[in-house]
């Protein structure tokens, strides 16, 4: 509840209760529930519906592939997205089939993963994004060619747990209300001069 979006106007209580967790449980998704959150993701929307997303997971219960995930993550992110079901990561194809770039993949991927979170949330799984990485490891561990795609984010999933089970400064944040910007600051009406 603590962080439950406060806000001024009404909103979906999916938006309300998404938030970023570090404090996983033990609890494992399953491949269903894995497939589900992708099936989300595949259905935002993409400029000429190019669908530039592209995602790579490994399962915490494969300890070898996940350890390899974890070694990209920046020291910010190691402690606690090593306690993570299921480590993603997002990257987009560049460019059209004719070659041409698509300058909307970017925004595209973003879209696809606030899609994948939400559905999350949704079923009570609660996702970390992480831009805090090694861009250099993630493309060799992925073998990735950096003409044609560009990495994204790390996301961390998982059921929650306390925040307790963290250390600080970690645990402090896990309890820490979640504040944005008034609507002022950032959106105006368009008046003509
Ligand atoms: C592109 C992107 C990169 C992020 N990178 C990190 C990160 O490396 N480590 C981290 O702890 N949180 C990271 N975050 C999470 C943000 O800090 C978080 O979304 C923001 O503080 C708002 O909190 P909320 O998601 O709980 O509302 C990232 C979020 C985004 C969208």
């Amino acid at each position: 509840m603590i962080k439950e979006a406060k806000t001024n106007y009404p909103i979906n209580e999916l938006i309300k209760k998404r938030w970023s967790a570090r404090s996983f449980s033990e609890k494992e998704i399953t491949e269903d529930e894995i497939n589900t959150l992708f099936e989300a993701a595949s259905w935002a929307f993409s400029a000429m519906n190019y669908q530039p997303w592209r995602y790579i997971y490994v399962k915490k219960t494969d300890k070898e592939n996940f350890e390899k995930f974890v070694d990209c993550l920046s020291d910010g992110n190691k402690p606690w997205a090593k306690n993570a079901s299921v480590l993603i990561f997002s990257y987009a194809k560049k460019k059209y089939d004719d070659g041409n770039l698509n300058v909307s993949a970017l925004h595209d991927v973003g879209a696809a993963n606030a899609t994948l979170i939400l559905q999350a949330t949704s079923m009570n799984i609660y996702g970390h994004l992480m831009g805090g990485y090694s861009r250099t490891k993630a493309l060799e561990l992925f073998n990735l060619d950096i003409n044609e795609y560009e990495p994204v984010v790390f996301i961390a999933l998982g059921y929650l747990d306390k925040p307790e089970k963290l250390e600080e400064p970690f645990k402090t944040r896990e309890i820490t209300p979640r504040s944005r910007k008034q609507i002022n600051e950032f959106a105006k009406k368009f008046e003509s001069s």
